[in-house]
Formats: structure tokens, C-alpha cells, sequence
């Protein structure tokens, strides 16, 4: 194994698993942990090209196995070693105006959403939950959907994927869903996630809940056991995370604790993702920044300057639109407040539409 490892090292550099893998703590594990630990590391073994190559199995994983784990994720999130971590929340996001057509009248139509992962602390985290698990989770999941169904504010639908739900949609529905970017995307092509086990024994636990205004949508069963989410056609950021903290406080109340860590904040199966769990993100047209879509080197190294990762409108991976379509979202999930997420959107948002605007470009016809 430490020799695998070390060829991955060699190969790929970035894979954080490899990077700070720790043999003569490995070598202290009895073969349980050990045979544990292997798991969580099972995707960045088999996927050498992963970033961070690790999904945790349980929410414990954090803390019996930190020795390893903290030093990825201190790398991952920017935060030196020594550097207490300690997660705060801060959703009064209303104290400072954040609407981004007061930076351009243009602005006001952009496609807005914001989510957070959250997982149960009553079961495993999806890479190790069995079949049974899944469809008890979205059992229990539903009974509480059903307190919002009729709700003036929250109203709306659950719909299963799993065979045999009474909730269930057809295949056309669930694919109209998908191409809405509302639905998430068929989990079992993807190699991260099916080496990890969070993919098993798809499509069965899996569906979502959609707002009777198709803007507040809650996935089931994904990467995390929920992705709880807002997602508005506008420029106010305020509202847009007012509407979140609206629906999960709603949510919160009417299921089991979530999982969360003191060190860690909400538990997430990819360390990526722990802290606020949150990942706000604007989808903006940069066609002079992006040469009309055809490269997103140069605008993701300034993005990042400014805290930003930037990826194709099409999801996680995807390319950019031939009108030069970018979905832009501030990096930092681990040690920042929702609050401080909301305002390094806004202000990175406002510094790439300058450039665009200075470069010629400007046109926003978000479609
Ligand atoms: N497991 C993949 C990697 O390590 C994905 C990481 C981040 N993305 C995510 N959806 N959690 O590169």
C-alpha cells in the first residue's frame, strides 16, 4: 500500500490524500482501522487524478481518524497548521446589501443559487449506507417534507426516483428535471462517487423536494444525505439567502439532529465541503474573459485571486457556454461565515464583471 501511494504522489502532486498521507500513523492503526481508514481513501486510490481523494463513511471519521485527515483538509481550506479552527455561523446576511444590480442594471437578471450539504447524525454517511438505509432515509425525509407541502411560503412536491414510491416521477419528468438543473444528475456514471460507495444502489433513496416557485429544492440522497438549496433569477444575494436560512431552519425543525463536528462545523462526506457546507454561486456571461467560452484558464486564475473557483454552467467539471456562460463561486467552504461566503461572491462578482465590462464586453441576457 505505502508504495501505491507514493507512485500516486509522484504522479499526481494534487491528490491531497497522497500528498499528506501518513504511513507510520497508517502502520499504528490495528487492521480494523486500518481496513476503515482504506475506505475512506478508496477513491483517490483508484482515482489517482482526484483533488482531494477522500470521502469520509461516518461523521466520526473526522475525529477518530484527524491525525490523517486534518492536515488534507487544513490544505484544502488555506488553514495553516496550528491555526485553531473553529467553525463559526453567521446568517445575518441582511446587515450588509448585497444586490448586484447596484453594481450594473445588467445584473439584475443573473441566475442566482446557493446550497448546503447536511447529513443526518442517525446514519451513516451515504459511502456506507446499505440499500435499506437509503430507503429508510428518504422515508423519514418525506414525513417531514410533508409538514411544508401546504405551506405558503415552502409548498411544493417531493419526487422519488426510487422504484415502486408513491412519489415517483418518470424517467421524461426526471429528465426534464436534470436539463432544468434542478434534479441532480444520474449518480452511477460517476467515478468518484461509485468507487466511494455513495452511488450504490442507485437510483433507490434518492428524489427531491421542489418549492411550488421552483426556488427552494432540498436533494435526497446525493453526495450528502440532503443538498438543501435556493435558487432565484435576479440580483439580490440578501434574498436569496434569506430564502435558504428560511427553508432550512423550517427543515431543521422537523428532523433528526444533523450531524456536526466542534472542530469541523456541518459533517460532510467530501472534506471539500465541511465548515458552512455551503456553496453560493452566481451563473454570469464572461465571453471577453473566456475568449466566448473557449478558455477558462486565464479567468479562473484571476478568479482565483479573488477567492473564486469557476467552472461551465453545466455542473462540477463541465465547460464553459459558447456565450462564454461561467458559474463563479467563492472557494472557501471551512472557517468563514455564511456571511462572509455571501460577500466574497458579491464583491468577486463585481471586480470579474469590471474587467468583462473594460474588455468590451457586458451583454446580459442570462438565459
Ligand atoms: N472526489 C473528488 C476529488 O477528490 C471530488 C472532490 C470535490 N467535489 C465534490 N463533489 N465533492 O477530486
Amino acid at each position: 500500500m505505502p508504495s501505491r501511494i507514493a507512485d500516486i504522489k509522484a504522479a499526481h502532486p494534487d491528490n491531497l490524500m497522497a500528498r499528506h498521507f501518513n504511513n507510520d500513523y497508517f502502520q499504528s492503526l490495528d487492521p480494523a482501522k486500518q481496513k476503515r481508514l482504506l475506505k475512506v481513501f478508496a477513491s483517490g486510490l483508484e482515482n489517482p487524478d482526484s483533488q482531494m481523494g477522500a470521502y469520509a463513511m461516518n461523521p466520526d471519521d473526522y475525529d477518530l481518524f484527524a491525525v490523517q485527515l486534518d492536515p488534507m483538509i487544513r490544505d484544502f481550506h488555506a488553514i495553516a497548521a496550528g491555526t485553531p479552527i473553529a467553525q463559526k455561523h453567521d446568517w445575518n446576511t441582511s446587515a450588509l446589501a448585497c444586490d448586484l444590480s447596484a453594481i450594473d442594471p445588467r445584473l439584475s437578471d443573473v441566475s442566482m443559487r446557493v446550497r448546503v450539504g447536511r447529513n443526518l447524525s442517525t446514519f451513516p454517511l451515504p459511502g456506507a449506507m446499505d440499500k435499506n438505509q437509503r430507503i429508510a432515509l428518504e422515508n423519514i425525509v418525506v414525513m417531514a417534507f410533508k409538514t411544508l407541502l401546504d405551506d405558503a411560503e415552502f409548498g411544493g412536491r417531493y419526487l422519488s426516483i426510487t422504484p415502486g414510491s408513491p412519489h415517483e416521477i418518470d424517467a421524461a419528468e426526471y429528465d426534464q428535471r436534470v436539463s432544468a438543473h434542478q434534479m441532480f444528475k444520474d449518480m452511477s456514471g460517476d467515478r468518484y462517487l461509485n468507487v466511494a460507495g455513495i452511488s450504490g444502489d442507485w437510483p433507490y433513496g434518492r428524489g427531491m423536494y421542489v418549492s411550488q416557485r421552483e426556488d427552494f429544492l432540498v436533494w435526497v440522497g446525493e453526495e450528502d444525505h440532503l443538498r438543501i438549496m435556493a435558487m432565484q433569477r435576479g440580483g439580490n444575494l440578501n434574498a436569496l439567502f434569506a430564502r435558504l436560512h428560511g427553508g432550512l431552519q423550517r427543515l431543521q425543525g422537523v428532523l433528526p439532529p444533523f450531524a456536526t463536528s466542534p472542530v469541523y462545523g456541518n459533517v460532510t462526506s467530501c472534506p471539500t465541503n465541511l465548515g458552512a457546507g455551503m456553496r453560493a454561486s452566481l451563473h454570469m456571461k464572461l465571453p471577453q474573459l473566456t475568449s466566448g467560452g473557449q478558455n477558462l484558464d486565464g479567468l479562473k486564475s484571476e478568479a482565483k485571486a479573488l477567492g473564486l473557483a469557476v467552472r461551465g454552467a453545466g455542473g462540477e467539471h463541465s465547460a464553459a457556454g459558447a456565450d462564454g456562460l461561467v458559474d463563479i463561486s467563492p472557494s472557501a467552504r471551512l472557517g468563514v461565515t455564511e456571511m462572509e461566503i455571501m460577500r466574497r461572491l458579491y464583491d468577486g462578482a463585481a471586480k470579474l464583471w469590471e474587467k468583462e465590462v473594460a474588455a468590451g464586453g457586458g451583454e446580459h441576457d442570462d438565459a
